[in-house]
């Protein structure tokens, strides 16, 4: 059921499920999306069903190209037509006004929707062959750590996804920026695979992040993105320290950036990355290992706070349940 997406055919046959009204997971840069055609309310209301996600949550719509922001908005900002141009096919999203034909279980009942034509072949491929808009969240189930593997869709939804385009390991590893377009101050709904500085280069001003309590965020789950196994955040400092003091009463999963040093016995060293892509990259990966190793406790030391650094930060904290936020 889950196959190469290289292959044309296969592009083929997800096209023809998705006319179908079936469900088609597919690679993206950032995690696997599990599509439905956003024009088909029976469709919609089966990924929901899958995801185990409330109805009143928003999906993003996906295109293959920059035509998806008139086709599915609607007095489209100038800022958000830039952004598309300057960002897509890429890690963005855009909330515009929804044009009136949207349905409202694409969009949880809101007058807004979310845009975003991902760059990945297996993707554009699929969605420039479907023609139109493909509503995709991650293709988890609602509340758990996204995928970034055809490997990782599978043990998640099995059979209740029709097809699985293999498209590799996700290069971003981190979801899309959601910028929401649809107000006069732009806000960063999501930070993500576009950093906050692109977006205000390309502006030419600042862009306010979305705060904790902010009502502009639908779905505010203290917890999301979240392993089994518990998840602490250690300063470098802090680190061994902890990791031997929780070694004796649980099993202890470490996740730090290169150099990473002196792990004590028994402690499970998850990942340490060179860099913040790479941290960014195998951050899902390295938190679906800790539940593989059984590991009870994982020690994370967060980036420094700035490019992707947010987005990895943001979604440390709410795997450790430390702050509300969007949908998983
Ligand atoms: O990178 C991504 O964005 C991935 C890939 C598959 O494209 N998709 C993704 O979808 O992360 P999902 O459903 O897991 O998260 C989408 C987020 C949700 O938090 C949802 O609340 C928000 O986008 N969203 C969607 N439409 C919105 C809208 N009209 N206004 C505000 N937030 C919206
Ligand atoms: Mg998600």
């Amino acid at each position: 059921m889950s196959e190469s997406a290289g292959d044309p055919k296969l592009i083929e046959r997800g096209v023809e499920l998705l006319r179908a009204g079936r469900l088609v997971a597919f690679p993206t840069e950032t995690v696997y999306g599990l599509g439905a055609d956003a024009t088909n309310a029976d469709a919609i209301q089966r990924l929901y069903t899958v995801k185990g996600r409330p109805a009143d949550h928003p999906v993003i719509v996906h295109g293959g190209d920059l035509e998806v922001l008139d086709a599915w908005g609607r007095e489209v900002s100038t800022a958000a037509r830039r952004l598309a141009e300057r960002c897509w096919p890429g890690p963005l999203t855009v909330v515009v006004h929804r044009a009136a034909s949207v349905l409202d279980a694409v969009t949880g009942g809101l007058n807004t929707v979310g845009l975003r034509v991902p760059d990945q072949p297996a993707a554009l491929a699929l969605l420039r062959s479907f023609g139109g808009g493909v509503a995709a969240p991650s293709a988890n189930r609602y509340g758990r750590v996204s995928p970034t593997t055809a490997d990782d869709v599978r043990r998640d939804l099995g059979d209740d996804v029709d097809l699985i385009l293999d498209g590799g390991p996700c290069t971003v590893g981190v979801e899309s920026t959601i910028v929401d377009c649809s107000t006069d101050e732009l806000l960063v709904l999501r930070p993500g695979g576009v950093s906050r500085e692109r977006i205000e280069s390309i502006l030419g001003h600042t862009v306010r992040e979305r705060q904790v309590g902010d009502q502009r965020a639908p779905g505010s789950l203290a917890s999301h993105y979240a392993p089994r196994a518990r998840v602490e955040l250690v300063t470098r400092l802090e680190l061994m320290t902890r990791a031997a003091e929780l070694s004796t009463v649980a099993k202890v999963g470490v996740l730090a950036m290169a150099p990473v040093e002196g792990v004590p016995d028994g402690v499970v060293l998850l990942s340490r990355p060179p860099d913040v892509e790479s941290f960014a990259r195998g951050l899902y990966r390295s938190l679906r290992a800790a539940d593989e190793f059984g590991v009870d406790v994982v020690l994370v030391v967060p980036p420094p706070p700035h490019g992707l650094g947010l987005a990895v930060r943001d979604r440390l904290c709410r795997a450790a349940g430390a702050d509300s936020g969007l949908d998983a």
